[in-house]
């Protein structure tokens, strides 16, 4: 089942939620926040807008809603409004009576049936036809519908949660996306930050991954701080799904202990831009401090090199490095 566990290392903290069978880690500050809104509607059965990019992870923070609520003893059913044309998704959806065309020689209960009790979670709902957008308000609004064909009206218990990965303003001002229901499903939105805008989440969802992926002890068993480095700066333009692949990807063709830049792909060992250091809004003194410290690592050959460009100490810098866990991997290749 569902439970809450957080390591504390210092002031950065990594929490965990389990949900199913994976659990959903995070660090950053933005997540944190998407966690503690996720946590409070779970309590009332409001309709939950999602957005956010592909593979930030939405789907399974609506997993995670449905199996914190008290809904959980209910199913939880994801439908891809993308995969299905029109008609197809409303018969999935809303199921038809005998006869209701050509080729229904029998009764179908639609999925709004079967989630009953529990919890339907609409993905890419921009692309849902025009004309099954108002049976939704309608079950929005009134819990009930009619199968397709019929005239019988069913009562439903449920809750929908709602996934875009596009800008719904611009298609409801392109008449793609009905307004009213735009307004009825907006009433609580979550926006997932892309991977780029929570990179301090990015080294525990690899080593992460890298745990849950790996086969029996097998090798790799951690990444360098190097390889760890370059992982932060990439763009991740598929967010944390891409990260899961090139993971699953390293955990296949990479035979040695420990990951190092050269096993990434090239794409990922191009990412880093030494000389930046990238500051948020959001980040703590200690995230800020980490962040630096890590860069500066990065860019010099020797530790005793970056403490000096720091301008500290080198017992000040190793004490630093031990508080923010710097030193995890072994066989980082840095000499001392
Ligand atoms: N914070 C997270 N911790 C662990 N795994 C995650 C996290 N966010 C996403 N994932 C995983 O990444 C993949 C993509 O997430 P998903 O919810 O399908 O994204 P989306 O629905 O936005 O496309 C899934 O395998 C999911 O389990
Ligand atoms: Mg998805």
């Amino acid at each position: 089942m569902n439970g809450s566990r957080s390591m504390a290392s210092g002031k950065e903290e990594v929490s965990t939620l389990r949900v199913g069978a994976d659990d959903i880690l995070y660090r950053s500050a933005s997540m944190r926040s998407v966690m503690a809104t996720v946590n409070l509607i779970a309590q009332s059965d409001v309709s939950v807008l999602l957005l956010g990019e592909s593979g930030s992870g939405k789907e399974v923070i609506a997993r995670a809603v449905h199996e914190l609520s008290p809904r959980s003893e209910g199913m939880f059913v994801p439908i891809n409004c993308a995969s299905l044309s029109g008609d197809i998704l409303e018969n999935e959806l809303f199921g038809h009576e005998r006869g209701a065309f050509t080729s229904a020689d029998e009764q179908k209960r639609g999925l709004f049936e079967l989630a009953d009790a529990g919890t339907v979670f609409l993905d890419e709902i921009n692309e849902m036809g025009l004309h099954v957008q108002p049976k939704l308000l309608r079950v929005l609004e009134r819990r009930e519908f009619r199968r397709v064909g019929g005239t019988k009206k069913i009562k439903v218990d449920l809750r929908i949660i709602a996934a875009s990965n596009v800008d719904l303003d611009a298609e409801v001002r392109m008449r793609r996306f009905r307004e009213d229901l735009y307004y009825r499903l907006k009433v609580i939105t979550l926006v997932m930050p892309p991977l780029r805008d929570r990179r301090e989440d990015i080294p525990e969802l690899a080593r992460y991954f890298l745990r849950r992926l790996r086969k029996n002890d097998r090798r790799p068993a951690d990444f360098s701080e190097r390889a760890l480095g370059r992982l932060r700066n990439y763009a991740w333009p598929g967010n944390v799904r891409e990260l899961k692949n090139v993971v699953e990807s390293l955990v296949v063709m990479s035979s040695r202990e420990v990951v190092d830049v050269e096993d990434l792909p090239a794409s990922i060992r191009a990412s880093a831009t030494p000389s930046e250091i990238v500051i948020r809004v959001g980040m703590s003194m200690s995230e800020i401090e980490g962040e630096i410290l890590r860069r500066y690592l990065e860019a010099y050959p020797t530790k005793k090199a970056a403490a000096k460009a720091l301008g500290i100490g080198l017992r000040t810098l190793h004490a630093k490095v031990k508080q923010h866990r710097l030193n995890r991997s072994r066989g980082a290749g840095r000499r001392q």
